[in-house]
């Protein structure tokens, strides 16, 4: 039985060294070390022996059962360490390839025109004021001198929200916003989304404005226009015509519309100026001091001057597009133009 125990140590230890997988090791743990396998079974004879051999036969059965075990964890640690070596060889990388580019976006042409008016406007001494979207109807309306039931308010196409909340229809509450926080001098400019009911070639529900105001002791019309002519003669080139017609907006008074010469005809007449040479790109005015009244500042020491002009229009007139729902379409192919 001694010799029966040994051979069987003797031939696990050779099956095992010539082990290639996984598999054939746990298959090999079965038949030797298993409950039904062949350690066991030899056992089986332990029974038959006298007295004296059992102790002796129990302590070889121990010896090999040590030996295998161990001898089985031994192998199961080199076949790991076997496969992760060859893993690591097969999958080598080379650190010295340059890396994969990820094709890059653009910057959309709203977010161009807003960082170029930014810019002009942050060199004549303008820092930019936010508000929210969804804004109260005494900021949107009653505040910038639109009293309830005006008729100036069916202008502009509101969404509601509820009664008095409302989707803001221009940048112009962040005007008052921005004066109720701050005594003057005020020199902001306010970029930002804004909400209309309308929807066609040159109109969308959604869309973007830029709001301007200067309010100090002795501002008047004409460092509004000396302002707007630098600002038109930077965005669109410094011999761009620029003229100012009256006008009404409630929290302005006097209100002017701005216009451009036509930057596609130069003024000559064209289809996009509708033959008139002239282009119309902001509204603007000196603050009313109804508006001044609302937000507590005095309007004997102080005035002020305030703008708003459309994103899209500027950048439809910067790029040439001829269609304003181009710009939120995003289609790569228009985008990726800019
Ligand atoms: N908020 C006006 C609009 O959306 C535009 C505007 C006109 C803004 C005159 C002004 C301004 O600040 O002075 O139609």
């Amino acid at each position: 039985m001694r010799d029966q125990l040994l051979n069987l140590q003797n031939q696990a230890l050779a099956d095992l060294a010539g082990i290639t997988g996984e598999d054939e090791l746990q298959s090999l743990r079965v038949r030797f070390l298993g409950k039904k396998g062949e350690l066991t079974s030899i056992m089986k004879g332990i029974g038959a022996l006298t007295a004296e051999e059992r102790p002796l036969i129990g302590q070889v059965v121990n010896s090999v059962r040590d030996c295998l075990e161990a001898a089985f964890e031994s192998a199961s640690t080199l076949l790991r360490d076997t496969i992760k070596s060859q893993k690591l060889n097969n999958e080598k990388v080379d650190v010295t390839l340059p890396g994969r580019s990820l094709p890059s976006g653009t910057k959309h042409p709203v977010s161009l025109v807003i960082e170029e008016i930014s810019d002009i406007f942050a060199g004549l001494g303008f820092i930019v004021a936010e508000g929210p979207e969804i804004e109260l109807d005494y900021y949107n309306f009653e505040a910038l001198n639109f009293p309830k039931d005006h008729p100036a308010r069916d202008m502009q196409d509101t969404f509601f929200v509820q009664n008095n909340l409302l989707l803001r229809t221009h940048t112009s509450p962040v005007q008052i916003r921005t004066m109720l926080k701050q005594k003057p001098p005020v020199r902001i400019i306010a970029p930002g989304t804004v909400y209309r009911c309308d929807y066609d070639a040159t109109h969308s529900p959604m869309f973007h404005q830029i709001e301007g105001l200067m309010v100090d002791k002795g501002v008047t019309f004409g460092d509004l226009k000396g302002i707007l002519t630098i600002f038109t003669n930077q965005m669109f080139g410094s011999d761009i015509g620029v003229r100012l017609r009256p006008s009404f907006f409630p929290f302005t008074e006097p209100s002017a519309e701005v216009d451009i010469a036509c930057v596609i005809c130069r003024g000559k007449g064209c289809r996009v100026c509708k033959n008139t040479g002239w282009l119309e790109i902001l509204g603007a005015g000196m603050v009313d001091p109804e508006v001044f009244r609302h937000v507590d500042y005095d309007s004997e020491n102080y005035s002020g001057f305030a703008f708003g002009m459309g994103i899209e229009r500027v950048a439809m007139l910067k790029y040439g597009i001829s269609d304003m729902r181009l710009l939120f379409e995003n289609d790569v192919r228009f985008l990726s133009q800019f």
